[in-house]
């Protein structure tokens, strides 16, 4: 439920995720009337600038292809209720002067119970700090709700991330704050769980005595491109497998929850990932991309260290040590620089019994999160005629066609609004950082060198699919092509 009389606060607000992300869904929800009504939204930064500059900064991502009136109205209206605020993130003046800011917003409230929610889209370096500043300063203590959303990342490995965690816990509780993942917020991965449990069939072929692999695949086709200062400390593993790719792997395969309510989920997510253990480094390829076809390689990229030996591309494989997975290869993979921009799971099916089929291809469905969202489950079928012949082909959900009015809700609209009204479900509990964290350490300390020379990874040109040892990889893990004469309609993949 919402609550009125909320304001929400941006910290960072002058930086990259801001502008590109959170300041657009909080549109997006305005424009939509999911905001609490009587919201005010207060930007705060190191950077001083203007109202005026601020508010061109935080609409500057908002779209209005065909410049809409309705829409440039509604970003007037906007801008009436979101103002901006300069100050350190170290010193409590600073947060004295915004609370003073919030206090006099509040001031004109009908009712005395006010509720604020902080948005940390801020540098690791600052998470401690501005946590503390923030619960000594600004936290309303008379009848009102306080919460805080926090990003990744959240430490670099499972001793840093217990550090930064124990540290927030000494302001914030585990009720009051929010750590987003936004893979959590996507419609796809929204769907899994009714996928799972809403459908008999689906349900009953979710084993391993029906599965005999799985992918978790995401691609980008562009590559650091001045964010290498960032990406290089931190590499492929930590940006996209630990956290997005972890996060898809356990909605897939927990048990079913006793509820949908958050702390169920939660709970079966937290013991799907207790059951996988520490990735080996025989199920692992690293990549690190090259120059091809007039674009840079990583090394190229000049706020990259020269001669890194960073990894832009990892394929891991997960081992699930319960009952109903053990066995089964969860390949998650993830690489910069790719020849698409593409996210989906491909579950491959077992063969089906020969004898009266001989090459007959496999099961496959396919989850695509990201672009253009579908699932589709490609099986064999007779081909029609007079001789009994099978083909593979395919049942297609494809959501542009299907669900033709509806607009998909951007991740972070939904996760902003599950803040808003304290739905921890999509967000991220401290015992699942924990475990995941157990997860990836070993391998993660490797490729850091802390035990031993650090791995180097295998060069791949820009915009292909990857090192090209790839597919080996997966072979080795029992994935099976369909044959080179099956393709999925091109018209299908836009
Ligand atoms: C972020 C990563 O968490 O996710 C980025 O830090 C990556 O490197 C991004 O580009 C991908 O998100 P999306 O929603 O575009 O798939």
């Amino acid at each position: 439920e919402l609550k009125d009389n909320t304001i929400i606060i941006v910290f960072g607000a002058s930086g990259d995720l801001a502008k590109k992300k959170t300041f657009p869904a909080l549109f997006g929800l305005y424009k939509n009337g999911f905001l609490p009504r009587d919201v005010h939204i207060v930007g705060y930064a190191r950077t001083k600038m203007d109202e005026a500059e601020f508010h061109k900064r935080v609409t500057s991502y908002i779209k209005n292809p065909n410049d809409d009136a309705e829409v440039a109205s509604d970003i007037d209206d906007f801008k009436k209720f979101t103002s901006y605020l300069s100050g350190s993130y170290e010193d409590p003046a600073s947060f004295k002067e915004l609370n003073k800011h919030l206090e006099e917003i509040e001031s004109h409230y009908q009712s005395k119970e006010c509720n604020r929610l902080f948005y940390l889209a801020l540098p690791p370096s600052v998470f401690v700090p501005v946590a503390k500043n923030i619960k000594d300063e600004c936290y309303v203590s008379k009848g009102g709700i306080n919460r805080i959303i926090v990003e990744k990342p959240f430490g670099k490995d499972l001793k840093s991330c217990r550090e930064l965690i124990g540290s927030l816990k000494q302001s914030w509780s585990e009720d009051e704050t929010f750590r987003i993942d936004h893979y959590l917020g996507k419609e796809m991965v929204k769907n899994i769980l009714v996928l799972r449990f809403a459908n008999v069939w689906i349900g009953a072929a979710w084993d391993k005595n029906s599965i005999s692999n799985v992918q978790i695949s995401f691609k980008e086709p562009f590559g650091t491109e001045g964010r290498g200062g960032y990406f290089d400390e931190f590499g492929i593993i930590r940006d996209i497998l630990q956290n997005h790719l972890l996060q898809v792997l356990s909605v897939l395969t927990m048990e079913r929850p006793v509820s949908f309510a958050a702390e169920d989920i939660r709970d079966e997510k937290v013991k799907v990932l207790r059951a996988i253990p520490a990735i080996e480094r025989n199920d692992t390829l690293l990549g690190q991309y090259v120059a091809a076809n007039g674009k840079p390689g990583y090394l190229q990229d000049s706020t990259v260290p020269p001669n890194s030996v960073c990894p832009t591309f990892a394929a891991t494989t997960v081992w699930i040590n319960n009952p109903r997975w053990e066995g089964v290869p969860f390949i998650l993979k993830a690489g910069k620089a790719l020849n698409e921009s593409k996210v989906e799971i491909r579950i491959q099916f077992k063969d089906v019994v020969q004898g009266i089929f001989k090459d007959i291809a496999r099961n496959e469905l396919v989850i695509r999160i990201q672009p253009s969202e579908a699932i589709y489950l490609k099986m064999n079928t007779k081909l029609p005629g007079l001789y009994t012949r099978a083909m593979p082909t395919e049942m297609d959900l494809t959501y542009k066609r299907r669900f033709t009015d509806t607009k998909i809700p951007e991740a972070y609209e939904s996760l902003i609004l599950d803040a808003l009204k304290g739905d921890h479900s999509n967000f991220v509990r401290d015992d699942e950082l924990d475990v995941a964290w157990k997860i990836f350490t070993p391998i993660l300390h490797w490729i850091d060198g802390q035990d031993g020379p650090r791995p180097r990874p295998i060069n791949y040109p820009y915009g292909s699919r990857g090192p090209k040892e790839l597919d080996t990889f997966i072979g080795k893990y029992g994935y099976r092509r369909l044959a080179d004469s099956y393709a999925w309609p091109v018209t299908h993949l836009s």
